[in-house]
């Protein structure tokens, strides 16, 4: 029996493309693990009306983490056009699958590693070094949406807020309201992880990416959780910056950053604008985390346009398998795949169409393949 059992969920577009690269660099590894495929994405709502069929969710019980490659997703009103017909006005509602297993398995810490790679023609500025810690399954991403919002929600929320009177003047169906929840348990124990890894990694410091200037309650919350939690870490320095603000410090700036914490959404915002800072999305990979489980991904989309042409960058990916296996104790084999990316970029011979380069994606991989053998 192999060592490990992992979900295997390439999903469409370019993620079949990218998982395969990811598969050649695990293999020359020697990886002990057993791959067990899972169904996800577009094709599963458009035929099923699931894009994450129960199946799948038996196989994320039965193993170890998964990785994830990417899918497509598409707003409302083409979700419901594309399903098939017999599935058509029947109530079914697209969620997204990664949004779904984050919530299920309750993966609270997305970490979002953002280093440049020395040499890197992408990088914004050499030596940026922050890790994003996203918030992952509560804040606006919850899913508590309405609309129309139930008449006694609409009474609720004007007795007990005379700022919903305004809103309420309005027909039932031309108001949307999407709630951003958030618990103490949810701020503390994300804030947590930020320090216990800027503690274990030697960072300088932990900045909460927030704005309770205007977000009085949920933002007023995490502040608050963040001071809490920060006096258990007297060796790190903390500070808070408004999320607006963070966008523009975090370009002129960004070497005065080591981890950011935030909340979901911000989360989601200020993790693409770090990834941009170290050469972009295909170099953006993260970890899904829960206390028992774990989903690894490359941050990018499906890209349908590139889908099956072998062009895209596969690195994201092989980071998110290394990340993935350093998470399943493999430390050193994790430790090789970083030597090897980083040799690569140093010595700038393979580099994929995003790098101003012409290697396809199986070339990557086999480049990332040889470099092992060099470090
Ligand atoms: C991400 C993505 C997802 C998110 C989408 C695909 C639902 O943008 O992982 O950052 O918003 O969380
Ligand atoms: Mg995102």
């Amino acid at each position: 029996m192999a060592k490990y059992k992992i979900a295997w969920l390439p999903g469409d577009g370019v993620g079949i493309d990218v998982m395969n690269a990811a598969k050649t660099v695990l293999d020359s590894l020697n990886f002990d693990a057993e791959y067990i495929h899972g169904d996800i994405g577009w094709e599963f709502w458009c035929k099923e009306g699931n894009p994450l069929p129960e199946r799948t969710i038996k196989i994320l019980k039965e193993t170890d983490c998964a990785l994830f490659g990417a899918i497509t997703s598409k707003n409302k009103s083409e979700a419901d056009k594309e399903l098939l017909p017999q599935l058509q006005n029947k109530g079914l509602v697209y969620s997204s699958p990664i949004v779904t297993m984050r919530q299920m398995f309750d993966l609270y810490s997305c970490v979002r590693p953002c280093k440049a790679f020395p040499g890197n023609p992408l990088n914004y500025k050499e030596n940026i070094d922050i890790t994003v810690y996203r918030e992952n399954t509560e804040g606006l991403y919850a899913g508590v949406e309405f609309c129309p919002i139930p008449e006694d929600l609409r009474a609720s929320l004007e007795k007990n807020n005379k700022k919903m009177a305004r809103f309420n003047k309005f027909p039932a169906d031309e108001v949307a309201l999407s709630t951003r929840i958030m618990t103490r348990k949810g701020c503390e124990r994300i804030i947590r992880k930020a320090f216990d890894f800027a503690r274990a990694n030697k960072k300088k410091s932990v900045t909460l990416v927030e704005k309770p200037n205007v977000l009085r309650e949920t933002g007023g919350m995490m502040l608050a959780a963040m001071k809490r939690v920060a006096a258990e870490y007297p060796e790190i320095e903390w500070s808070e910056g408004n999320i607006d603000a963070m966008c523009m410090w975090l370009l002129k700036n960004p070497d005065r950053y080591h981890v950011l914490v935030a909340e979901n959404m911000f989360g989601d915002i200020i993790s693409d604008l770090c990834a941009q800072l170290v050469g972009g999305l295909g170099f953006a990979y993260s970890g899904n985390m829960g206390d028992k489980y774990a989903v690894f991904e490359p941050t990018h989309g499906s890209a349908p346009k590139y889908a099956g042409q072998n062009k895209v960058n596969p690195l994201a990916t092989i980071l998110a398998a290394m990340m993935m296996i350093e998470w399943l104790g493999e430390k050193e084999k994790a430790a090789k795949i970083y030597k090897a990316i980083t040799l690569i970029i140093k010595e700038g011979t393979a580099k994929t169409y995003d790098m101003g380069g012409s290697t396809t994606t199986s070339g990557m991989a086999d480049a990332v393949v040889n470099a092992l053998k060099r470090v």
